[in-house]
């Protein structure tokens, strides 16, 4: 029996409660959710451990009609500091066209009629000491063009450049016919010699048609979810690979030309085109709060050169500086367009504040005295300088352990108003700590479940996974006076290039295959509320996975009650609505779950499991039969 005691004051929770995780793992950023389509495109790719990559990598040399002609590496003259490498044409036999091809992340997909912006960064180059100067009184004509698989041309815009100063060429490509394995091509048609950079290929339909904007498909599957918050860019990743080489922000704002793409924690590459700019600017076009993380002057404690539990700080004497920039970081998102970072962001096209109110420092520390020292140095000038943001500090990766304890000890000692926890666990895991918070103290720092998952041994995004976060969900409901925030992790991976299971959402070039997890999140996304019901369940055998939550929204004034079956088998459930005055005769009823926990979706095919959503009589007394490994969502208007 379930019973919903509806007189019993309905205790406000967390309206930001569910909201999305976003690491630039798995090719989520470049070669994912970033819509450009060229790989490489600033000549910047510099060896992995996994990769012999370096400038030239994901460049071939194109030679057309007897043409010759060579590819050279320049950095004597860069666009900007930051970017250092560029590439050096040389043409010594023209023939139709000397240039270079590039074919994207694993493909170059393009679609008739579809408008896509091409531009190139460009000046006349001399040839060298072994192919003479060139003749640069006269400018270089340049063709580009979109060519499908079997050579044919797509698209095609012509350009001249001249001149030895850096400048941007575009055009507008519009390509007659569809190619999943189209190329990009850039070719000079006479002798000589053309440095080139910021060689770009992007859709204009990105996701809400922003310049240097998002892949739409992705970016409308995430903003699906209704997530209420955005955090980024991870994870790991904040940390960088090294202690001098943390994910900086302000190398990813500005004119893309000049943010300093590098070597990614994950081991690829990162350009920084989807920089803080548009992870903000994301976040305000789906109506999510930006929840940006910065690093707390320590190195990532997972990484190799972080020797044993230790964790190399930052000199104490860069601190200040380090500090700064954070404060920078206030001032870019929420200072006004006439503060000195407020003016770049204005610059960027968003004049208005972004609305910054919550900043992560640290992600999974160990905490250690040297993150501890840097940690409360960042804290206490935040605390001082800007009241207003509230500081998310760490504990660890595990839900338990010498981490979790310390950190939580140390947030209470700085008397933090929010701690980031995360767990990996079996799905039976998730079903077991139902109770966890609902024995957290309500008067120290509250909860954001940064990261979670349920893994099942061989990682697949199973149903029995999704049920079992679905069941956790409920609880994180129950207690949303002390969880405030919770994100499933990772979000997105690029198949071919998915470093870790399971992910919510993964994708190719073309198509977006989200998981059953997936659904689960977007059923919590659509069924919010902002104040919990007390439930009180009478299962029936000990310890059946079984499980529900109560939850008002305000906005819409629905009541909306959610029950977890996690048996194999379907579980007949007494639902009483206590104390209701009057039931409206029908409910919304949405049942997701099946026969076979082991299911999975498979790309490119209908998901495994779907949910159904259908309108059902309502009574005072009435019993439902919640399916075999399943969630329903009951959704009452007026009551
Ligand atoms: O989500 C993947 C990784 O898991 C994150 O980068 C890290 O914070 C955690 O260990």
């Amino acid at each position: 029996t379930l019973t919903v005691d509806l007189a019993a004051p309905a205790k406000p929770i967390s309206p930001e409660l569910f909201g999305i995780f976003f690491e630039d793992l798995n090719y989520a950023a470049d070669g994912g959710l970033y819509a450009e389509l060229i790989q490489n495109r600033s000549f910047e790719y510099s060896p992995t451990e996994q990769a012999k990559w370096g400038p030239f990598s994901f460049w071939d040399l194109v030679k057309t009609g007897e043409g010759e002609g060579h590819l050279g590496l320049g950095n004597s003259r860069p666009v900007h500091v930051n970017n250092p490498h560029y590439l050096i044409l040389t043409v010594t036999k023209p023939g139709t066209g000397v240039g270079l091809a590039n074919r994207g992340f694993d493909q170059l997909p393009l679609e008739a009629g579809k408008a896509y912006e091409a531009s190139f960064w460009a000046y006349q180059a001399y040839m060298g000491i072994m192919w003479g100067p060139g003749d640069q009184s006269k400018p270089m004509p340049v063709t580009v063009r979109l060519e499908a698989k079997d050579g044919s041309v797509l698209a095609e815009a012509k350009f001249t450049v001249s001149g030895r100063a850096w400048t941007k060429h575009t055009a507008t490509l519009t390509p007659s016919r569809s190619d999943p394995e189209a190329r990009f091509v850039l070719l000079a048609h006479d002798q000589g010699g053309l440095a080139l950079d910021m060689v770009s290929l992007l859709p204009r339909d990105t996701f809400k048609g922003r310049a240097n904007g998002l892949r739409r498909d992705l970016a409308q599957t995430i903003a699906d979810l209704k997530p209420r918050f955005v955090r980024f860019p991870g994870g790991c990743l904040v940390h960088g690979t090294g202690i001098h080489a943390y994910y900086d922000w302000k190398d990813t704002v500005g004119p893309v030309e000049q943010r300093r793409a590098a070597r990614n924690s994950w081991g690829y590459h990162q350009t920084m085109g989807l920089g803080y700019f548009e992870y903000f600017q994301f976040c305000a076009d789906i109506g999510a709060i930006p929840l940006p993380v910065v690093t707390a002057g320590v190195c990532c404690q997972h990484a190799g050169h972080s020797p044993g539990r230790g964790q190399e700080g930052l000199p104490l004497e860069q601190m200040p500086a380090y500090i700064q920039d954070v404060l920078d970081l206030i001032e870019w998102a929420n200072g006004p367009a006439t503060s000195q970072w407020g003016a770049v962001r204005a610059a960027a096209g968003h004049p208005e504040p972004f609305g910054l109110k919550y900043l992560g420092v640290g992600n999974e520390d160990a905490i250690t005295p040297d993150f501890k020292e840097r940690f409360a140095m960042i804290n206490a000038v935040l605390k001082e300088k800007h009241p207003e943001i509230t500081v998310i500090g760490t504990s660890g990766p595990f839900a338990s352990g010498e981490d979790f304890d310390q950190g939580w000890a140390f947030a209470r000692e700085l008397n933090l108003a929010l701690v980031d926890e995360h767990y990996y666990v079996p799905p039976q895991w998730m079903w077991d700590n139902l109770a966890r918070y609902d024995h957290y103290d309500r008067k120290g720092p509250k909860v954001y479940l940064g990261e979670y998952a349920a893994h099942e041994k061989d990682r697949r995004n199973t149903l029995r996974t999704a049920i079992a976060e679905a069941a956790h969900l409920t609880s994180l409901e129950r207690n949303g006076d002390v969880v405030l925030l919770a994100s499933y992790a990772p979000l997105l991976a690029r198949r071919q290039h998915t470093q870790w299971h399971p992910d919510m959402i993964y994708f190719n070039a073309t198509e977006v295959f989200p998981s059953l997890n997936y659904t689960v999140q977007k059923l919590f996304g659509h069924n919010m509320g902002d104040a919990a019901l007390p439930v009180a369940l009478e299962a029936g055998p000990a310890g059946a996975k079984l499980t529900a939550s109560a939850v008002r929204d305000s906005v819409s004034g629905d009541l909306i009650v959610k029950i977890v079956n996690g048996e194999a088998t379907a579980q007949p459930v007494a639902l009483k609505l206590a104390g209701a005055k009057k039931l409206p005769a029908t409910a919304q009823r949405t049942v997701f779950g099946g026969a076979d926990a082991d299911v999975v979706n498979t790309d490119g095919a209908p998901p495994a499991v779907a949910p159904v959503t259908e309108t059902v009589p309502l009574s005072a007394d009435f019993t439902y039969e919640a399916p075999a490994n399943s969630l329903t969502i009951f959704r009452i208007s007026n009551l």
